[in-house]
């Protein structure tokens, strides 16, 4: 069916990159959940579940999409969730999503497990990348994936909390998923650690008759981390620290005390602990106890501009996009990430404007019914 030029919506798009990927373990892994896929599938419904009480005669005739990260403007509330192995998708892969985020005027969070370096992408960066902090047991490599990110200009560390080890992720397993000949870590070369297992090397620790992504976590990442850790982590540079992975309001306030700038409430797109909470719902319970000025950001699920507003209406600062992102990259390259942004936030304007608001600051909470109300 379709070209770019005929989809009109993130579903289409998804579709589109299915069939463009072809390679089905690479698919698989890009679009499974942990287990039986529950929160994956919750984290969609629960935005199809909320409902809006739009505001009619108000003059929409200037509307503005632009708000402050981090005290950085962007064009829009919608930025780029960290994804690894995005070449798997495209050749483009992460050079590709940050020439998109120049052209969108947003920003893109690089993932530890990308297969182009941090320095690479940050050569075409517009002061708009930020690094997504996988924490190793090498604490050395640690360090230095920091003093990296920073040197290559990097604008805030996100620590990722919620993958001591990776979820269970059964489509991966029965794939025996691993990286394609050619593709690597590319972060991790400098350490000797770009490879994933795969069920022939045998040059890797783990068990490599399962996922190879999940042996390799198994046996890198440091599973003892706790808050203590991240103490140290926010002082290993003066980047502005994000705690992404969030799911429950005294875990907020505890990133807060250790000095976190922003929280990302996540639940890595579904992909961690089968059956955790909806993201939109933990970010209202989060929202009711952290300061009120205090950056929340979301994703998980989010294919709609309406999910975006709902989003903010709960007190999210900006939303972030995972899975759309890549089926941009497999369907055109990079012009495709431009395509997933831009269907988003034409979205968003549209849903702003039949709401009745014609900025962000005026997207409040009274926007969306109440459960109790709905008959
Ligand atoms: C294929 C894939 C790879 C991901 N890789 C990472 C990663 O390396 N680091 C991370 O913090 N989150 C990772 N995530 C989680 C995303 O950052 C984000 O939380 C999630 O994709 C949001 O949900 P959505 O895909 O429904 O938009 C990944 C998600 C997907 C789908």
């Amino acid at each position: 069916m379709n070209t770019p030029e005929d989809i009109i919506n993130l579903f289409e798009l998804e579709q589109a990159a299915r069939t463009k990927m072809g390679n089905q373990t690479a698919w698989d892994y890009y679009a499974s959940g942990a287990m039986d896929e529950i929160t994956l599938r919750e984290n969609r419904q629960s935005y199809e579940r909320i409902f809006l009480r739009p505001r009619m005669l108000v003059d929409v005739s200037q509307r503005d999409l632009s708000t402050k990260v981090l005290g950085q403007k962007v064009d829009m509330p919608i930025l780029i969730a960290p994804t690894a192995f995005q070449k798997l998708a495209h050749a483009d892969g992460e050079l590709g999503t940050i020439k998109a985020a120049n052209r969108c005027g947003t920003i893109m969070c690089l993932s530890t497990l990308a297969t182009s370096s941090i320095e690479e992408v940050g050569a075409q960066a517009d002061n708009n990348l930020w690094f997504q902090l996988y924490v190793y047991k090498d604490r050395e490599i640690t360090k230095d994936l920091v003093a990296r990110a920073k040197a290559a200009g990097a604008k805030a560390l996100v620590v990722t909390v919620d993958s001591p080890l990776l979820g269970r992720r059964e489509r991966d397993i029965r794939n025996r998923f691993t990286l394609p000949k050619g593709l690597t870590v590319a972060n991790l070369s400098k350490a000797g650690l770009e490879n994933l297992p795969d069920d022939g090397s045998g040059n890797m620790p783990g068990n490599t008759k399962e996922s190879g992504l999940a042996a390799y976590i198994a046996s890198l990442y440091d599973e003892s981390l706790t808050w203590k850790d991240l103490n140290w982590i926010a002082q290993l540079s003066d980047l502005p620290l994000l705690v992404k992975g969030i799911l429950r309001a005294d875990d907020a306030k505890r990133a807060i005390k250790c000095g976190a700038e922003g929280i990302i409430v996540s639940n890595h797109g579904g992909r961690q602990l089968d059956t955790a909470i909806p993201t939109i719902s933990a970010l209202a319970m989060i929202k009711d106890a952290v300061p009120k000025d205090f950056e929340l950001f979301v994703d998980g699920g989010i294919r709609r501009g309406s999910d975006i507003l709902k989003a903010l209406a709960l007190g999210a600062r900006a939303v972030l996009i995972g899975r759309p992102v890549l089926w941009g990259l497999a369907v055109a390259g990079s012009e495709g990430v431009d395509l997933a942004l831009n269907l988003l936030r034409k979205e968003l304007d549209l849903s702003m404007a039949l709401s009745g608001v014609s900025s962000l600051k005026e997207i409040k909470r009274d926007l969306l019914v109440d459960r109790k109300d709905l008959i």
